[in-house]
C-alpha cells in the first residue's frame, strides 16, 4: 500500500514548501520534488492544495458514561466523523468513577477505543485520592505510555478533584515526569449559583451560564496555575473559554511560568446569546461547561491564540442527542453538558483563522496539530508532515466549500452548534496511517483500523522544568 500526494504545498508548523510526499506502509517514506516512487503508487493530485499533518484533537469524549446516559459518537463513529474533517488523532480521556481503580477504568476505556477508525490515545483523569491512585498513576505512565493526567475543578458531588487531590497529583505528576491538565471551574460556586437560579424560578438553558460566569472559571484557573507553581510544574487549562482565564494564564507566562492553554473551536466563533432561544433544543443543545460567551471573550482568545498565550484547539467533543438533552427540561443542571465538533473543528479554524488574517498557514498547522504533538509528546511521530513520521496527512482544498449541517454531518448526533455556517477551505483527502480514507466526500474509514498512541513521560517542556527545579532547590543555611 503506497500513495504519492503529488504537486501539492506541504505546510508544517515550521515552513512551507513545494514538494511531493511519498507514503509507504504508514509511515511518510519520502519528502521532496521528483521523487522516485514506485509505478503501481496511488496517486492524489494536489495541485493548488495544501498538504498538512493531520489534525490533532487533543480533547474529546468518545462513548462518555456522563450525567446518567452515554455520549452519542462511540470511537468508531466519532473518530470516522473526525477523519471526514481532517483530524486523523484524538485524545480522549479515561475518567474513573470516585473509588474505581485507574488502571480498571484505563482497561474499560481501551476496550471501547478498540473500534477506532483513526488514532487514539488518553488523558487520565484523577476523580479522587489514596495510595492506589498514587501507584496507579506510576504504572500507567511507565507500562502503558499515558503522560497527562486530567483534574475536573468542577462537577461536585460527581468527578470534582478538590484542592488536596489537586496538590497531591500535581506532586505525583512532577515525579512521574508528566503534565497535568485541569478543566477550570469553581465547582463550590456552581453549585451554589445553580441552586440559587432554581430558587428564583429560572430553570431553563438560559440559567446554564448565569450559573458559570466567567469569574467562576478565572478563579479555578488562577488557583491550579498558583498550586501548579508550588508544585513546580508546568500546567495545561482546557477549555478555556474566557478572558478571566486567559488573563490568568498570560500573567503567569509572563512571568515565566510554563502554562499551556487550549481553544475550543466553539468558544471562538459561538456567543451565549443562544442560551436564550426560545426552542429548547437550540437553547439545550448548547449547554457545555464552561458556556459560550460574551463577544469580548471570543475577541480575548483570539487574541490569546494569535498572541501566543494559548496553544491549541480542540472539540471537547462529547454528543447528546435531542431526546438525551431532554432530561433537564425542567431543570437546567440535568441537561448533560457536552457539544460535538471534532468533524468541524479544522474547518472552522481555517475559515475563521486563516481566511481572516487571524493565523499563518504554518500558524494553523501549530495550533491544530503540531504544538498538541508537542506538548503530549507524539513529535514529530505526529504533527509534522516529515520522513518517518505516521502518515497522518491532510490534502486541504482552500477554495473548497461545505455548509455545515447536522443532516449531512458524519457525527452521530442531531444537533451542530455550527448549523448553516458556510466554510471555505475543507479537506479533499485525509491520510490515516497512509490509507486514504476521505476522498472528495466519501468517506471509507475502517472500523478498529484505529491505533493506541504511546507517549512517553519527560516531554520536552517537563524535562526543561525538573531542570531548572532541580538547579533551584532550596539549601539548608549550615550554622
Ligand atoms: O460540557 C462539557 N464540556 N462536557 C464534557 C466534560 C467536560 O467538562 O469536559
Ligand atoms: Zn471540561
Ligand atoms: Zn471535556
Ligand atoms: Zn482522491
Amino acid at each position: 500500500m503506497s500513495v504519492l500526494i503529488k504537486n501539492g504545498v506541504v505546510v508544517n508548523a515550521d515552513r512551507t514548501f513545494k514538494a511531493d510526499v511519498y507514503c509507504k506502509d504508514g509511515k511518510i517514506a519520502a519528502v521532496g520534488e521528483n521523487l522516485d516512487v514506485p509505478s503501481d503508487a496511488e496517486v492524489v493530485d494536489a495541485d493548488g492544495q495544501y498538504v498538512l499533518p493531520g489534525g490533532i484533537d487533543p480533547h474529546t469524549h468518545m462513548q462518555f458514561p456522563f450525567m446518567g446516559t452515554v455520549a452519542s459518537d462511540d470511537f468508531y463513529t466519532g473518530t470516522a466523523a473526525a477523519l471526514a474533517g481532517g483530524t486523523t488523532s484524538i485524545i480522549d480521556f479515561v475518567i474513573p468513577q470516585p473509588g474505581q481503580r485507574l488502571l480498571d477504568a484505563y482497561q474499560q476505556w481501551r476496550e471501547w477505543a478498540e473500534k477506532s477508525a483513526a488514532d487514539y490515545t488518553f488523558h487520565v483523569a484523577i476523580t479522587w485520592w489514596d495510595d492506589s491512585v498514587h501507584e496507579d498513576m506510576e504504572t500507567l505512565v511507565r507500562e502503558y505510555g499515558v503522560n497527562s493526567f486530567k483534574h475536573f475543578m468542577a462537577y461536585k458531588n460527581a468527578i470534582m478533584a478538590d484542592d488536596e487531590t489537586l496538590v497531591k497529583s500535581f506532586r505525583r505528576c512532577v515525579e512521574l515526569g508528566a503534565m497535568p491538565t485541569v478543566h477550570a471551574e469553581n465547582g463550590e460556586l456552581v453549585y451554589q449559583l445553580q441552586q440559587e437560579m432554581l430558587a428564583k424560578g429560572i430553570t431553563g438553558p438560559e440559567a446554564h451560564p448565569l450559573s458559570r460566569p466567567p469569574f467562576v472559571e478565572g478563579e479555578a484557573a488562577n488557583r491550579a496555575i498558583q498550586v501548579a507553581q508550588a508544585m513546580h510544574t508546568p500546567i495545561y487549562i482546557v477549555h478555556v473559554s474566557c478572558k478571566d482565564s486567559l488573563d490568568a494564564i498570560t500573567r503567569a507566562r509572563s512571568a515565566g511560568q510554563r502554562v499551556y492553554g487550549e481553544v475550543l473551536a466553539g468558544h471562538l466563533c459561538i456567543d451565549d446569546s443562544v442560551y436564550r432561544s426560545e426552542d429548547f433544543d437550540i437553547a439545550a443543545g448548547h449547554v457545555m461547561s464552561p458556556p459560550f460567551r460574551s463577544k469580548e471573550h471570543q475577541d480575548a482568545l483570539w487574541n490569546g491564540l494569535q498572541g501566543g498565550n494559548l496553544h491549541t484547539t480542540a472539540t471537547d467533543h462529547c454528543c447528546f442527542c435531542k431526546d438525551q438533552k431532554a432530561a433537564g427540561r425542567d431543570d437546567f443542571t440535568k441537561i448533560p453538558n457536552g457539544t460535538a465538533g471534532v468533524e468541524d473543528r479544522m474547518a472552522i479554524l481555517w475559515d475563521e483563522g486563516v481566511n481572516k488574517g487571524r493565523l499563518t498557514l504554518s500558524e494553523f498547522v501549530a495550533v491544530t496539530s503540531t504544538n498538541t504533538a508537542k506538548l503530549f509528546n507524539m513529535y514529530p511521530r505526529k504533527g509534522s508532515v516529515s520522513v518517518d513520521a505516521d502518515a497522518d496527512i491532510v490534502v486541504w482544498d482552500p477554495k473548497g466549500t461545505r455548509t455545515i449541517s447536522a443532516d449531512t454531518h458524519h457525527m452521530n448526533v442531531d444537533f451542530n452548534i455550527f448549523e448553516g455556517r458556510t466554510v471555505t477551505g475543507i479537506p479533499s483527502h485525509t491520510l490515516s496511517r497512509g490509507k486514504v480514507v476521505w476522498c472528495n466526500g466519501e468517506l471509507n474509514a475502517e472500523r478498529g483500523a484505529g491505533r493506541y498512541v504511546e507517549r512517553p513521560a519527560f516531554a520536552p517542556v517537563i524535562e526543561a522544568v525538573t531542570r531548572q527545579t532541580e538547579l533551584n532547590e532550596p539549601k539548608a543555611v549550615k550554622r
